[in-house]
């Protein structure tokens, strides 16, 4: 697990807010959700606002509870958590075929633990692509202690409309960052635009899966506790991310659901019925300590105003997203591969 501890969680909250605006940002952040009475249209036309705001909100959550690779995993009977995400990492990197010296993008890449891993394990160059300024120092921070901040940068720009000229790319992959999109369309068109032709994609999505029922209240409501409890606008069905990739231009190598194939599965760590000692900070347990940590530290003015409400949220998040897999609705890890043309017609 993480090497953060409490204060490193306490200062965090808030990221490069103010820490004296942490709680208004936390009550501006809840109004974008259905919970709170949000629309999923003011979702999509304030993304940056909402993603912005919930990032430099949970950062330090994250890290301390999760690590640096802020993302789910494929998991196998005697695998601890950690080794797990590694291996869910080195599987997109085969996966892309990455070879030493390529010139790699990571669209969506938090504080940049799978780029560390991925381009240690590929010996190739890595540009993090990622629109909250606060997860970038993160990042740069841990680079340097890593060691690869000679190989590696980080650029601030929304994978909306990315700063890089066409064709730059030798591959690109996101990891549980482009259901952040307001148009997975756009942001996939985006991603063709600057990958060089005959290279290729590959993505881990969170999306719903055809078991959504969108007629049915309870699915709805778990499909809001996810879009409240991590930043989305609007949770797509794997059929329409399969579209868009292909509109977008790109031929799809092989897409598939790998929850499925998942022999431990990848909501286990979220389930409070299960104990851990390496990732006790997950278990019940752990995670009543930690409210009550937030709890005091915010009490004593350590951790601003607001901190104990995204814990809050975080917490919905994790009863959300623990529903939806265990009711198959929901998956984080709607895998595809798809190539760029070599020649465009
Ligand atoms: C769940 S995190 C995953 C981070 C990373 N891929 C990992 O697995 O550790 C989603 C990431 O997408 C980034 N993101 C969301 N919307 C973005 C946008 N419009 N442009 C660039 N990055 C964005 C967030 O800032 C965050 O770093």
């Amino acid at each position: 697990m993480s090497n953060t501890g409490a204060m490193d969680l306490a200062f965090g909250v808030g990221g490069k807010i103010e820490k004296v605006q942490v709680l208004s940002a936390v009550d501006k952040y809840e109004k974008y959700h259905v919970l709170h009475g949000g629309e999923e249209e003011d979702r999509k036309a304030n993304y940056t606002d909402m993603v912005n705001k919930y990032y430099d909100l949970v950062t330090s959550f994250y890290e301390f509870g999760w690590g640096e690779s802020f993302h789910f995993a494929h998991r196998w009977k005697g695998e601890s958590l950690r080794e797990s995400i590694k291996r869910h990492e080195h599987f997109l990197a085969l996966q892309l075929g990455l070879k030493p010296g390529q010139k790699v993008l990571d669209v969506g890449c938090g504080i940049g633990g799978p780029l560390r891993e991925i381009s240690r394990f590929s010996s190739t160059s890595i540009t993090g692509l990622n629109i909250n300024a606060y997860q970038i120092t993160r990042g740069k921070e841990l680079n340097r202690i890593a060691g690869v901040d000679k190989t590696c940068d980080f650029v601030k720009a929304d994978f909306m409309k990315m700063p890089f000229p066409d064709n730059s790319f030798d591959a690109v992959y996101a990891i549980e960052a482009t259901c952040h999109a307001p148009d997975v369309y756009g942001c996939y068109k985006e991603i063709y635009r600057v990958l060089k032709p005959g290279q290729y994609f590959a993505a881990y999505e969170w999306c719903m899966t055809d078991a959504f029922d969108p007629s049915n209240p309870e699915h709805q409501k778990i499909k809001a506790e996810i879009e409240l409890g991590d930043g989305l606008p609007d949770i797509r069905l794997t059929t329409k991310c399969l579209e868009a990739l292909k509109q977008a231009g790109f031929e799809v190598i092989w897409e598939k659901d790998i929850a499925v194939d998942s022999v431990l599965p990848w909501y286990l760590p979220l389930d409070t019925s299960h104990f851990s000692q390496s990732s006790f900070r997950l278990t019940a347990v752990g995670r009543f300590f930690t409210r009550n940590m937030v709890k005091a530290m915010e009490y004593v003015g350590i951790a601003p105003k607001g901190s104990l409400r995204v814990q809050e949220f975080l917490e919905k998040a994790a009863e959300g997203l623990l529903a939806g897999g265990k009711k198959e609705i929901f998956t984080p890890m709607y895998f595809f591969l798809a190539r760029k043309p070599a020649s465009e017609n």
